[in-house]
């Protein structure tokens, strides 16, 4: 069957490994959530929110990404959030998406960890048993705040740990990257270990090769989220290509932040080329103008991707996640068929 491309895409079974759920909160839900919880936000209008996605570096993006964040106070507020995301995911053709969530964005406005644990969990366990969605919660420690306060809301967290086997299983990295390393996380990382969690980092989003080296070497990260900026170190790009560590990357995310100035300079094709395990994902999308399609469309279209090109990516994304093995080989089967019957006109 011949599709065009963005049927290809559209249709194309996928995994999602670098979604913050709360940045995915629509200007629409911004506002209803604001005027439920009688919180003030500093727009009048939905226009003026979509207008303020205009940014100049990853900090201008986090600063209206936290104010954004307020309005979330409740249980019901994250499980709304979440069943949204995961009804846009159900339609782009996700199978499998991995949530990062940042609690101490929450608790430090007073929210009980438990509910953002509760509300994101609910949301999740319905997808599951009504549309067969699967997915996994990744809790980030935002990295401008200390280490000590990561051990917190480790503690915090730990106890709710039981309740949430079947999603919570790992740990990463997120905010502000410069000046903010990630061997200053070792020990709280040393820890999530110990306790069986799996590693992901955000690294060489923004900061230098180095962050890279310091997530693998220190860290012990499985993936790292972003890693764009390995490839000004050869032996760094050697190293993820024979290890074949997955890189999260973000192409809308990095052209909105200013990282690449057109998305033709994105380097994630030639990575891919020199054997780089490389996923596509959103970041947040609404901040970034677009969900999981519109960054493999806008990527396709601007290198000419193959079908077999877009494929891989797929296939990418189901190998790198954190899904049990044998999950893992139905969704790779799924994209056999899929690739086998459609062909790109
Ligand atoms: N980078 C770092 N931290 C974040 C991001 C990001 O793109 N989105 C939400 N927190
Ligand atoms: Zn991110």
């Amino acid at each position: 069957m011949k599709t065009s491309l963005s049927e290809f895409i559209a249709n194309l079974p996928k995994a999602e490994l670098h979604l913050h759920i709360e940045g995915s909160l629509e200007p629409e839900m911004m506002f209803a959530l604001a005027k439920r919880n009688s919180v003030k936000i500093p727009f009048t209008t939905i226009d003026e929110v979509r207008a303020a996605y205009n940014f100049r570096d990853l900090k201008s993006f986090l600063d209206l990404y936290f104010a954004g964040t307020a309005v979330l106070q409740t249980e019901t507020d994250f499980y709304e959030l979440t069943k949204a995301y995961v009804e846009k995911a159900i339609t782009d053709n996700i199978r499998h998406s991995e949530l990062f969530f940042d609690p101490q964005t929450h608790t430090d406005r007073g929210v009980p960890i438990s509910a953002v644990f509760a509300g994101i969990a609910r949301a999740l366990r319905e997808a599951r048993s009504s549309d067969g969605f699967s997915s996994k919660m990744i809790m980030c420690f935002l990295r401008h705040l200390s280490e000590e306060d990561a051990f917190e809301t480790l503690q915090a967290a730990l106890p709710l740990r039981a309740d949430h086997t079947d999603l919570w299983c790992g740990v990463g990295l997120d905010s502000s990257e410069f000046g903010n390393p990630p061997k200053k996380f070792s020990k709280v990382f040393d820890m999530a270990r110990e306790l069986g969690f799996r590693i992901v980092a955000h690294a060489g989003e923004e900061g230098p090769p180095e962050y890279i080296w310091e997530a693998l070497e220190i860290l012990k990260v499985e993936r790292v989220d972003h890693g764009i900026k390995c490839e000004t170190d050869e032996r760094l790009v050697k190293y993820l290509a024979e290890h074949r560590i997955p890189l999260t990357v973000c192409p809308l995310s990095n052209l909105k932040l200013c990282v690449v100035k057109k998305i033709e300079e994105h380097n994630l094709v030639r990575l891919l080329r020199s054997g780089l395990c490389i996923t596509i994902n959103s970041d947040d999308p609404p901040y970034f103008g677009g969900y999981i399609n519109d960054n493999f469309i806008a990527v396709a279209s601007a290198f000419n991707l193959t079908g077999e090109d877009l494929v891989d990516l797929a296939r990418n994304s189901f190998r790198s996640s954190f899904a049990d093995d044998e999950q893992k080989m139905k969704w790779l089967q799924e994209i056999d068929e899929y690739a086998d019957n459609r062909a790109i006109d």
